[in-house]
């Protein structure tokens, strides 16, 4: 994800934050000695946040926030990559990504960091710009919630690629080179990285196919299984269960399968937020419902964003035994539930509507 404009201004928060600091020495010499005692009270007990370490099986998706205590435990390195950018990286995370980008390096593939750790602050930024220069459609399968993305651990890492010597940062140049990811996914799992977002697992992930997106997970056994089997790290954990998902594209002669897979992706992206419900099938609804009074409708629910289209799908699904967060029936088998999404101007789709 580039993210370079976001991280400069960061760069500077972090300077005037280091200026205040310098500025602040002679003041804290000044306190009176029970603020002193406090503070080495407050060092002590951050010290000991530390030693406790962070949960590097934690997971922070769509439906699970950062933990509270986090940043207390949190140890990071800072570094600046080829393109100029700070780049702050959890610590052990860092030094496997090292060994990794060795490893790689000696088969050809050149790699640098994008992104690693963002606070909740710029990954709102991340989410404005995204909105602002590509739609809300392409910001919400790209883009966490602040607060939510899997960024604020640190333990998420966005690669970019460096090829004949150019840099390759923006996500639509980076998909292209399947071969590298190849080269570079087979060897996540030696350094206790899983590749995060796979493609077909949208309605788990929460969002689209992200090659560049690795996460580190510090155990090699682990990574290895969850690689193996091709599974999400959230069926790892035990909160989502894989099925047999059938998409029914239908004949359409309006949409070309790329319109409507992209809506689909969309679609699952929403469903992500029915944590551990199991998604059986997606049905196209039929050309039939792209009318006029449907596009009336669906435009009456947001007169700003003047759709053009509009589809419906139809899904099948199981929901868990706890639904709390949703307005789910729990252990309930879900037919024929709809979801409506409209086309945006710049070709993009979004869900508008969905429920019986
Ligand atoms: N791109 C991932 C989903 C994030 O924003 O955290
Ligand atoms: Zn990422």
């Amino acid at each position: 994800m580039k993210t370079t404009k976001m991280k400069s201004k960061v760069f500077i928060s972090i300077v005037s934050l280091l200026l205040v600091g310098v500025f602040m020495i002679p003041l804290a010499g000044c306190t009176a000695d029970n603020t002193a005692k406090e503070s080495k009270a407050n060092t002590s007990a951050a010290d000991k946040a530390k030693a406790d370490g962070i949960d590097y099986m934690v997971l922070v998706n769509k439906t699970n926030k950062l933990p509270d205590d986090w940043e207390k435990k949190l140890e990071t390195v800072t570094f600046t990559n080829s393109v100029k950018d700070r780049v702050e990286v959890e610590k052990k995370a860092y030094d496997a990504y090292l060994k990794l980008k060795a490893d790689l390096e000696k088969d050809g593939v050149k790699v640098d960091l994008d992104s690693a750790r963002r606070s909740v602050k710029e990954q709102q930024r991340i989410m404005d710009d995204f909105t602002k220069e590509y739609g809300a459609d392409y910001a919400a399968k790209t883009v966490a919630k602040p607060g939510y993305s899997e960024h604020h651990t640190g333990l998420a890492l966005d690669l970019y690629l460096i090829v004949d010597g150019k840099d390759i940062t923006e996500n639509e140049d980076m998909i292209k080179y399947t071969d590298i990811w190849d080269t570079i996914h087979s060897k996540l799992a030696d350094y206790g990285f899983i590749l995060r977002y796979l493609d077909g697992k949208e309605h788990i992930t929460g969002y689209g196919y992200e090659p560049w997106h690795i996460r580190y997970i510090d155990d090699v056994n682990k990574a290895k299984v969850i690689t193996d089997k091709g599974i999400t790290f959230e069926e790892y954990l035990g909160k989502a269960k894989s099925a047999d998902l059938k998409i029914d594209y239908g004949k359409s002669k309006i949409y070309s399968k790329e319109d409507l897979e992209d809506a689909v992706i969309q679609l699952k992206c929403q469903f992500a937020n029915y944590e551990g419900s199991v998604l059986k099938n997606i049905r196209y609804a039929g050309d039939k419902v792209f009318t006029n009074k449907n596009l009336k409708w669906i435009n009456k629910k947001d007169p700003e964003a003047k759709y053009t289209q509009v589809v419906e799908f139809f899904t099948d699904f199981h929901t868990p035994k706890d639904t709390k967060g949703t307005t789910l029936e729990p252990d309930h088998e879900y037919k024929d539930y709809q979801w409506w999404l409209a086309r945006t101007e710049d070709d993009g789709w979004q869900v508008v509507s969905f429920g019986y």
